[in-house]
């Protein structure tokens, strides 16, 4: 096992997470001798050895199961040890992206924290790529190292204890690309600018404040890189239900003139298609079955004509409609003649073939949503650009 390539079976040592339902996993370390305890009961290390990755285990008890999931990046991102603040997914991708990372890339990165950028840079440069990590506090460093080791990835990793805003880096035109994750990464940009490769390449520095963004954007700019840019990664995660559609009021029956016959109605359609595209993208809605009831109500609205009235002009019928009640005294009277009456007949054979008891599948943000983490500070270094003159743009 190694967070930077797949294997299908389990043996001794191998990082496994416990997927044990929706937001609850646990990570181990798989010792034989070792019993891990869950809400569901005990789990043998050593009965998880030679078990397939992906693959369900009882508890002895037989209480519960839980999966045993190869580890990634992002899985550990959202299991790790919390030693400090540390960077998820959104950001995560969006940094990889921007600064074009790929197998065999070579990066140096500070500060290494929890080390949950660090496996994903690894993952991604693996298998000829290497990432420099650099972390000022010791404990940090150590244990990222040890991690990084349990977890097979440490031939592509170099950790080292240093404060890289006093003493730079110490690493001349090796890299593709920089990330800073540093309370005061302004301070580190004209190391990082050293440590990148003569032909240049792209930085990155990620900050939860504006006025540290404003501070870096400046010292960017004096060394010489191009193409700043600041960015806020925010997800919207959207849930699937499906709810209830809320039925309108058309009238109540003896307010429509009688059925009409199946040349009437191929007629009326006819007409109705011809007057408004609209009107038939309601129409066909209706006949799938699949109706929005607010792009109908608006639809009838415009494609009414002025002497007829649809319930939704009038206020007090509107909270009828919302009721789901009929309501008598103010409703509209179609004629024959009236294009709108064709398409609220149809709407009523919906509703009646329905049992007005329409549901839609649909999707709806969630109420709460994680918000701002940070802004992201993308520039790049190009070649031609060896020092700054005021401008920097000073030429080789
Ligand atoms: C927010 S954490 C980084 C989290 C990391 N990106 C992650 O995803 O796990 C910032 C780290 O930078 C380290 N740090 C702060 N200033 C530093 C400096 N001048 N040189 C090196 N490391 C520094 C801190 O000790 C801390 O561990």
């Amino acid at each position: 096992m190694s967070f930077a390539e797949y294997k299908e079976r389990i043996s001794e040592g191998d990082t496994v997470i416990l997927f044990l339902g929706h937001n609850s996993m646990q990570t181990l370390t798989v010792t034989p001798g070792k019993v891990h305890q869950t809400k569901y009961g005990a789990l043998p290390h050593s009965d998880m050895v030679g078990r397939k990755f992906g693959t369900k285990m009882f508890s002895l008890n037989k209480k519960g199961w839980v999966y045993l999931l190869h580890p990634t990046p992002e899985l550990w991102t959202i299991n790790l040890p919390h030693r400090t603040q540390i960077l998820y997914s959104t950001d995560i991708s969006m940094i990889i992206l921007r600064l074009a990372l790929k197998p065999g890339s070579v990066v140096v990165e500070s500060g290494t924290g929890s080390g949950s950028m660090s496996h994903c840079l690894i993952r991604t440069i693996a298998p000829s790529g290497h990432l420099h990590t650099f972390e000022f506090h010791s404990e940090r460093a150590e244990t990222a190292r040890k991690e990084f080791e349990e977890h097979k990835i440490g031939h592509l990793v170099t950790v080292r204890c240093r404060d890289v805003c006093k003493e730079g880096f110490e690493l001349h035109q090796v890299a593709d690309a920089v990330f800073l994750d540093l309370p005061a990464p302004w301070e580190a940009i004209k190391h990082s600018k050293e440590t990148l490769k003569a032909e240049g390449g792209k930085i990155c520095s990620f900050s939860p404040c504006i006025e540290q963004v404003q501070r870096t954007c400046e010292s960017l700019r004096t060394c010489g890189f191009r193409d700043i840019e600041v960015m806020e990664c925010l997800s919207r995660t959207f849930e699937v239900r499906t709810v209830p559609l809320q039925v309108p009021f058309f009238g109540p029956e003896n307010s429509l003139p009688p059925d009409p016959t199946p040349s009437d109605f191929s007629s009326r359609k006819r007409k109705l298609e011809e007057e408004s595209e609209s009107c038939d993208t309601t129409y066909s809605a209706l006949q799938e079955g699949h109706v929005n009831m607010k792009l109908m109500e608006s639809s009838l609205v415009e494609n009414t004509p002025s002497e007829v009235k649809t319930p939704t002009d009038n206020v007090e019928h509107k909270s009828e409609i919302s009721n789901g009640k009929a309501a008598e005294k103010s409703a509209p009277h179609f004629t024959d003649t009236d294009p709108a009456s064709g398409l609220v007949r149809n709407v009523r054979a919906v509703m009646s073939q329905k049992a007005n008891k329409a549901n839609i599948l649909t999707g709806r943000p969630l109420k709460e949503m994680t918000g701002h983490t940070g802004y992201l500070t993308f520039a790049t270094l190009y070649a031609h650009v060896t020092s700054n003159n005021g401008r920097g743009d000073e030429e080789k």
